[in-house]
């Protein structure tokens, strides 16, 4: 059976950033099943011709790694047809030429997803068919229950992927290798040995042409809400009984259920928001965010957001996890770092070793660890030493590794629909203290390390 692949959304920037490169990388290492087909679709008046030319020109772009021949046969993979996602009938008419072996993936911004959700169950979809959801899920706690009981009416949780590439990232899989696969690690991953948890994931990149959407969901939305929460549940779960995806997802949201409520105080103390002003990175001019095109300087909208959360739990009460993202920042920065707490007692009078600390870097990929040894010549001083490896070049992009589990219909690298409720109870507070004006906006310069009262983070 032929499996069509159907895109509400075709012409979106994330069809044309990640998804469609996403699809041929696949093709190229072989991992889309015979028969595999693309049908794009959106409200614009287009047909199939200007949209391979428009796809070729993206590939192009965005999967430039991949030779000529390639991408062309990609392209050739793609059809177009004109239709609206939200609209009943225009949904059945595509449905009905799509054969029984369905993928329909909904690149489309959040507040479409009810009525096109709505719009799917109504045109009657195949047994097996997979429902494929991009991040953000919803706007609101409550709207992403909303929209967890619509799609459970037309599908099984088993069949719903909430997209989140981060957990494609290998590194990010890596922390399962990691922390469940060593020994050494297990006994010391607690509130009595580690102090400290940061998350960090600083961008040189400005907004790219991205203001339809990410003036209205922000640092906060784009990136916290969904990527580095689940960093935090994959640092911080239990350890799961199989890889099974029921077992690994059932201890991701035992975190995000124990990630304490920031009460209004805390969102306070515990939060920074900022935005940038024009500046200058890696030697280009960057414009103010207000000034970019299609940006609405009235909407307040943050590009660095910095959120300090508890785990309330028996191993991590009273550890603060960080976690900080922002656009056009000095350098890139992605990585997490755990530091430990210090030696009960130190022999070596007058010094004051920095603390050890595990650092896990995504892109490039890499594991690093920090350890106090004894300084060359002198036996009595004490220096730093680091132990690091490359964890080599992981091969696909996410998005195609989380599109490959997509294909085989292994919903383990999506997000359950209760981890995105949980995920918006933890941000909700702080969104509503932001829109309050609690927190000040504060402006810094692009190529800058953000506004002052973030502080420095565990240094590199
Ligand atoms: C996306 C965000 O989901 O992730 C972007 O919308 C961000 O704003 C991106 O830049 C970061 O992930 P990656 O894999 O592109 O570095």
């Amino acid at each position: 059976m032929a499996c069509t692949f159907v895109i509400f959304g075709g012409y979106g920037d994330l069809t044309g950033r990640f998804l469609l490169p996403a699809v041929a990388h696949l093709r190229r290492s072989g991992d889309l099943p015979d028969g595999f087909r693309v049908v794009a679709t959106a409200r614009r008046d287009s047909d199939t011709d200007r949209y391979r030319e428009w796809v070729a020109e993206r590939l192009e772009r965005h999967a430039g790694d991949l030779e000529p021949n390639e991408r062309a046969a990609t392209v050739e993979l793609v059809s177009f047809e004109p239709a609206d996602a939200a609209d009943p009938d225009d949904v059945a008419r595509v449905l009905a030429g799509a054969g029984d072996d369905l993928i329909a993936y909904l690149a489309l911004p959040p507040a479409v997803y009810g009525p096109a959700i709505e719009a799917l169950e109504r045109a009657g979809l195949p047994a097996g068919t997979r429902l494929v959801v991009e991040k953000p899920f919803g706007e609101s706690e409550d709207h992403a229950r909303e929209l967890n009981a619509l799609v459970h009416r037309a599908l099984p949780e088993e069949a719903v992927f909430r997209v989140d590439h981060f957990l494609g990232k290998q590194t990010v899989q890596n922390l399962v290798g990691l922390r469940f696969a060593n020994r050494i690690l297990e006994p010391v991953w607690n509130r009595d040995h580690i102090e400290a948890v940061d998350v960090v994931w600083d961008e040189t990149l400005a907004l790219e042409g991205r203001a339809s959407y990410y003036d209205g969901a922000g640092a906060l939305v784009d990136m916290v809400q969904n990527h580095l929460l689940q960093l935090l549940a994959l640092l911080a779960m239990e350890p799961p009984a199989t890889l099974d995806e029921r077992d690994l997802r059932d201890r991701k949201y035992d975190v995000l259920r124990a990630v304490a409520h920031l009460d209004a105080g805390e969102v306070e103390r515990s939060t920074v928001r900022g935005r940038y002003t024009a500046g200058e990175v890696d030697g280009r001019a960057v414009p103010a965010y207000v000034e970019e095109e299609g940006v609405d300087p009235g909407r307040g909208t943050e590009t660095f957001a910095q959120v300090r959360l508890t785990v309330e739990n028996w191993r991590w009460a009273g550890v603060p996890f960080t976690l900080r993202t922002g656009k056009a920042l000095a350098a890139d920065r992605r990585e997490v770092v755990v530091r430990f707490r210090p030696v009960p007692h130190l022999a070596f009078c007058d010094q004051q070793p920095h603390p050890n600390e595990l650092r896990l870097q995504l892109g490039p990929d890499r594991v690093a660890l920090r350890l106090t040894v004894n300084g060359p010549g002198d036996p009595f001083s004490l220096r730093d030493a680091e132990l690091d490896t490359d964890l080599g070049d992981p091969g696909l992009p996410a998005y195609a590794t989380v599109l490959r589990e997509v294909l085989v219909g292994n919903p383990i690298l999506s997000i359950r629909g209760d981890e995105a409720e949980e995920s918006w109870r933890i941000v909700e507070p702080v969104l509503a203290g932001w829109r309050a004006g609690r927190v000040p906006l504060q402006d810094a310069p692009a190529g800058s390390a953000g506004p002052a009262a973030a502080g420095s983070l565990s240094g590199p």
